[in-house]
């Protein structure tokens, strides 16, 4: 066993739910006992009672620091790493001119190990524990991406991005063929350690309905196989996803007909949404992934955020790297409020015990993992502990705090990457003071 002593922040019930400004939507404690056996949190109360119980046990002291759960990312893409920081293009030009001329460049199994080398080692550095990962067209790079991930032991779910149409001739691929890819590949990967499979095709636009079908045929064949895709993410994009598929009620429909929404489905952007869609959404239990520095980089436009609450349409957050504007969980926290701003009375005023929420334990709920998002009894160790460089500002802000929401906020506003000094994921230390390293 091990015995952690930390000044923790956590938020175990959904702040959504609750009165947003009442100060019990953000568990804090200052000195706290968190007890972790093979991975579990088995016991948490505050130190000097776990204490106790432990009198002879080493402990573990991070109270130079500030311990949060591992975050959670809904949305991102393995292979744009190296696409990230072109601005000022909407969606289906920054696709033809950045996204898909690098996606390419995955059909060679060198350069695929690469980038998922650099993929995996981002996240980790970012304190990224558990993602919700777009893999690449080329079957070799996903087998290549998962291989990587189980190094680090991070809780990857990600499968082959399946497209037959709209894309350039290299990523195409038949239906046929995507069907038996992702077969084989969802029951090499689905259940192996973390990792889970995830039916992938890109988005409608580059999709026919025999793909579609193909998806749901590759989804049944490996049971318990999630499923995720974009939508209503840019104007010209929906209106041309409209034109495509003439029979169906509106973009959520495309997939909705196929059978490919239900609970294990998260849905990237979904910034231009009908009440009609999100009316199915939640019916489906599926989830929503925003993406706010991803909207803003390619000016899609301000999710509707309230409107998705109201229909309960569960949300949680994603970077979308690459045209998200980098891996951290903070700065998308932070993008988020600002956008939320930006909509008056339309938006949701977010609180710093919301945003931990829709980065930690709500993502845990939209990817249906009860076993991580929070450090409460019962949960997978999986943690972050910040230490920020003596005389940054986040430092100088953070000694000089009244609450522990005043730290959150601070936290979401000032932390990244090189914050992140410490990671666990199920209770194994992969990273230490700014040094990544596998744990197998
Ligand atoms: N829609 C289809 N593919 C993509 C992608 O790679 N990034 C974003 N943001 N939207 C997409
Ligand atoms: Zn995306």
């Amino acid at each position: 066993m091990t015995l952690f002593r930390a000044r923790a922040l956590d938020t175990p019930a959904d702040p959504f739910a609750a009165d947003p400004r009442d100060p019990s939507a953000l568990r804090a404690g200052e000195d706290v006992g968190i007890v972790v056996e093979d991975g579990t949190i088995t016991e948490r109360d505050d130190f000097a009672v776990v204490r106790e119980s432990h009198a002879g046990e080493a402990v573990i002291d991070l109270r130079d620091g500030w311990l949060l759960p591992g975050l959670i990312d809904t949305h991102l893409h393995y292979p744009q790493v190296r696409a990230i920081g072109a601005l000022g293009m909407p969606l289906l030009e920054w696709l033809e001119r950045c996204a898909l001329p690098e996606e390419q460049r995955l059909a060679d199994p060198d350069y695929a190990s690469d980038v998922a080398g650099e993929f995996v080692r981002s996240l980790v550095s970012a304190g990224t524990t558990t993602a919700l990962v777009f893999g690449s067209h080329f079957p070799v790079a996903v087998d290549a991406l998962f291989a990587e991930a189980e190094r680090y032991g991070l809780r990857i779910t990600s499968g082959l991005v399946v497209s037959d149409r709209g894309l350039p001739e290299p990523l195409l691929v038949d239906p046929r063929r995507a069907a038996s890819d992702q077969a084989a590949l969802a029951a090499r990967w689905h259940g192996a350690g973390r990792a889970r499979y995830a039916v992938t095709p890109r988005f409608s636009y580059s999709a026919s309905d025999a793909m579609l079908d193909a998806c749901a045929e590759a989804a049944a064949a490996v049971p318990g196989t999630w499923f995720t895709s974009h939508v209503n993410e840019n104007p010209a994009e929906v209106a041309e996803v409209g034109r495509l598929f003439p029979h169906a009620e509106h973009y959520v429909d495309t997939y909705d007909r196929h059978g490919l929404l239900g609970p294990r489905s998260v849905l990237a952007h979904n910034v231009h949404a009908s009440d009609a869609e999100l009316a199915v959404l939640a019916a489906a239990g599926t989830g929503v992934a925003h993406c706010p520095s991803s909207n803003s980089a390619l000016g899609s436009g301000l999710f509707p955020m309230r409107r998705h609450l109201a229909h309960g349409v569960a949300v949680a957050l994603g970077t979308d790297v690459g045209a998200g504007t980098g891996f951290s969980m903070f700065k998308e926290g932070l993008q988020a409020c600002f956008m939320q701003g930006l909509l008056g009375a339309e938006g949701v005023p977010l609180s710093a015990a919301q945003l931990l929420w829709l980065t930690t334990r709500g993502g845990a709920r939209a990817l249906g993992l009860d076993e991580v998002g929070d450090l409460s009894v019962g949960r997978q160790f999986d943690a972050i502990c910040l230490r920020p460089r003596t005389g940054t500002t986040l430092d100088i802000g953070l000694r000089h705090v009244d609450s522990a929401t005043e730290a959150l906020s601070k936290i979401f506003a000032l932390a990244g990457d090189p914050d992140v000094a410490d990671v666990w994921v199920g209770g194994e230390q992969i990273a230490s003071a700014g040094l990544r390293r596998p744990i197998r």
